[in-house]
């Protein structure tokens, strides 16, 4: 059965609204959705984009769920709270996320393991509750918000690269799965955005490096890559790489054998020597 999902009075939900490219999802989404359910742990936030999209819509119902999702019992809470509300959830965007930047050994484990619940526990989670409810508000879509980074394993962000590996592989699979019934996957994988993203995932005392090491030609905007995520559901795609030269890049270093990838990325990435600063005592 062919889907005929389109976001025009669509009822979404948008994990990780707070910021970055969940609140764009939410501006964008706003025009032509008749309601949007806004998740993030930054309660304020969240109060004061629902004001801002009321204000420019007010036909529009916009609703706040405060949640820490790298926990199980507010991911169960949200669940729960959608049912006795019985909102008619037909989109769901698991956007939120963080990464981490630097060694995998310097790391502490206080960073890793809430992005590792986030980026992988939480997004599996969340689709699982809410598959029942996308089910009975068909035609609908799940949007997961993975990145360029899962195609590739990358020193000094091993573990966000692995993450987002689970995500771009979980949605294919996912996709294959739902096809049957007209339920739309689709994996978001931008390149470099310029969101908070890089200020969470830098390390405290560290400077912001990556957005000012990515080349601007493989930057892309908040705006940019969220309509073209739109865009990509409306096409029932199953990837969406937003940029042109990046998507190029991707798909030709997906024809080399993996040993060259391997080189370039060791040699982009230069020499990994632990600061003796960092180095972690036996526990
Ligand atoms: N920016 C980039 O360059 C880039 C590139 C590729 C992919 N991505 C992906 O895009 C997605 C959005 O990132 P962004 O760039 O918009 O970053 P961002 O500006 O830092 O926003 C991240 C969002 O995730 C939410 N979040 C983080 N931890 C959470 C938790 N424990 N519980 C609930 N919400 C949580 C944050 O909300 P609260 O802090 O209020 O909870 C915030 O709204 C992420 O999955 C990221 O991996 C980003």
């Amino acid at each position: 059965m062919k889907s005929t999902f389109t976001v025009s009075n669509c009822t979404a939900l948008i994990t990780g609204a707070s910021a970055g490219l969940g609140a764009e999802f939410s501006r964008q989404l706003a025009a032509k959705a008749s309601r949007i359910v806004l998740v993030g742990r930054r309660e304020d936030r969240l109060m004061e984009l629902a004001s801002s999209l009321r204000s420019k819509r007010p036909s529009l119902r916009v609703d706040c769920f405060k949640a820490d999702l790298s926990l199980a019992s507010e991911r169960e809470r949200l669940a729960v709270w959608i049912i006795r509300e019985q909102i008619p959830l037909n989109l769901l965007i698991n956007n939120a996320g963080l990464g981490d930047l630097g060694l995998f050994d310097t790391a502490p484990w206080e960073r890793l393991s809430p992005m590792l619940e986030v980026n992988i526990t939480a997004l599996t989670h969340l689709t699982h509750l809410l598959l029942p409810m996308l089910r009975a508000g068909q035609p609908s879509a799940i949007l997961n918000v993975s990145s360029v980074a899962g195609f590739y394993p990358l020193p000094e962000m091993a573990v966000y690269a692995a993450t987002k590996a689970y995500v771009t592989s979980f949605s294919e699979a996912l996709r294959m799965e739902l096809a049957s019934e007209g339920i739309i996957v689709t994996a978001l994988c931008p390149g470099p955005v310029p969101t908070e993203f890089f200020a969470v995932a830098s390390r405290p005392g560290e400077t912001i490096r990556a957005m000012d090491r990515a080349h601007p030609a493989l930057a892309t905007t908040a705006e940019e890559v969220v309509r073209a995520a739109l865009l990509g559901i409306a096409k029932d795609k199953p990837g969406v790489i937003p940029n042109r030269l990046l998507a190029l890049l991707v798909r030709g270093s997906r024809l080399l054998p993996f040993p060259f990838i391997r080189m370039a990325i060791q040699l982009g990435a230069g020499p990994q020597k632990p600061s003796m600063d960092h180095k972690r005592d036996l526990p």
